[in-house]
């Protein structure tokens, strides 16, 4: 990944009650890009997006293993400070939630809290993010009227404009425009693709399109996996693994079937291509052998000898802090094998 992280993930689950909704997640986002995250629903995105700010902490019964750093320093750490955090991390659902108070009382609201008094810097902060989030021009005569009589498409540009006034770093935000009309979804887009060049932004989304067209990064994640992440162009136009290619393409995911099992744990790296063409010589072409091996860097050594001698890699993925699972697809007309 290039540029500086700002947000680090590392070995993230995420369980609600008993069920493990996010497994083993280890990314690094970096700093002012816009990062997309995608996958079919109830595949974790949201569970994911709210552990970046501990809104999640809101949910009974949750519980949050593994470590989230923002510039440095893990959130989850009990010393920190939520409600700083949160300032500095802020959320945009996929549905408007104003306050039942006027436009300028919505967008005023984070810096009174705050402490903010002085009219004159309030006038401004008001006019100075309602213009940042595209609003402006539409509301500046009737700022004092109740938020509720602006259109969803308004009103979610308005939420843009409070969350902006807080002045956060980072810019989360749930699926913004699925609740709007092609229209209003556009111009908030609008305001992602300028608002990405001054913010990190972490964006969850259904819509490919969307990701195309506003995307630096994207993640991938599939039942709670993390199956792949990499700049957007990689992830969207060349996906390297099985499932990502299957959801990219609108086709049913399914889990590949498993021919053979080997574990590679406690060998030595030099060994496994050696323990591994052992096995594959076991099964049929297109027949799929699952590996797991000890350590990111030894995972990434093997897929590439693997593609080097012309074997499929269908899946690499972490499965706890040290160990990945790895499907690989045999394919006959390959020289060593
Ligand atoms: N409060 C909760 N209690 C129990 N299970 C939950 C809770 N919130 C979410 N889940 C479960 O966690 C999983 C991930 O949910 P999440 O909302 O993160 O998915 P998602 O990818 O955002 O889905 P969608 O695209 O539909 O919004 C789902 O199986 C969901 O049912
Ligand atoms: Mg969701």
């Amino acid at each position: 990944m290039e540029g500086k992280t700002h947000i680090s993930v590392r070995d993230l689950s995420v369980f609600y009650g008993g069920a493990r909704v996010l497994n083993n997640i280890s990314i690094n986002i970096p700093d002012k890009k816009l990062t997309a995250i995608i996958g079919p629903s109830g595949c974790g995105k949201t569970t994911l997006l709210k552990s970046f700010n501990r809104i999640i902490d809101l949910q009974d019964g949750v519980r949050v293993s593994g470590q989230v750093l923002v510039d440095g320093e893990d959130i989850y750490d009990p010393k920190v400070e939520v409600t700083h955090l949160r300032k500095k991390m802020g959320l945009l659902l996929q549905r408007p939630q104003i306050l039942p108070m006027s436009i300028y009382e919505n967008v005023v609201y984070g810096p009174r809290i705050h402490g903010v008094k002085d009219k004159k810097k309030l006038d401004g902060t008001v006019q100075c993010y309602l213009k940042v989030s595209g609003l402006w021009n539409e509301v500046k005569d009737r700022l004092h009227s109740p938020a509720s009589r602006l259109s969803i498409g308004q009103q979610q540009r308005l939420c843009l404009a409070r969350g902006l006034a807080v002045e956060p770093e980072v810019i989360l935000g749930d699926e913004p425009t699925s609740a709007l009309d092609p229209i209003s979804a556009e111009r908030i887009e609008q305001r992602f693709l300028e608002l990405k060049s001054q913010y990190t932004v972490v964006l969850v989304t259904h819509n490919l399109r969307q990701a195309k067209r506003l995307a630096d990064y994207v993640i991938f994640l599939y039942l709670g996996d993390l199956i792949e992440h990499g700049t957007a162009d990689q992830v969207l136009k060349n996906p390297r693994y099985l499932k990502t290619e299957s959801y990219i393409n609108g086709e049913f995911i399914e889990e590949p079937e498993i021919h053979r099992e080997l574990n590679l744990k406690g060998t030595a790296c030099s060994d496994y291509f050696e323990r591994a063409k052992h096995t594959l010589e076991k099964i049929a072409h297109s027949q799929v052998l699952k590996v797991v091996v000890e350590h990111e860097q030894n995972a990434h050594e093997f897929e590439k000898t693997m593609i080097h001698k012309g074997h499929r890699v269908l899946e690499v993925k972490r499965i706890n802090k040290t160990d990945w699972e790895m499907l690989i697809q045999k394919q006959n007309n390959v020289y060593t094998i």
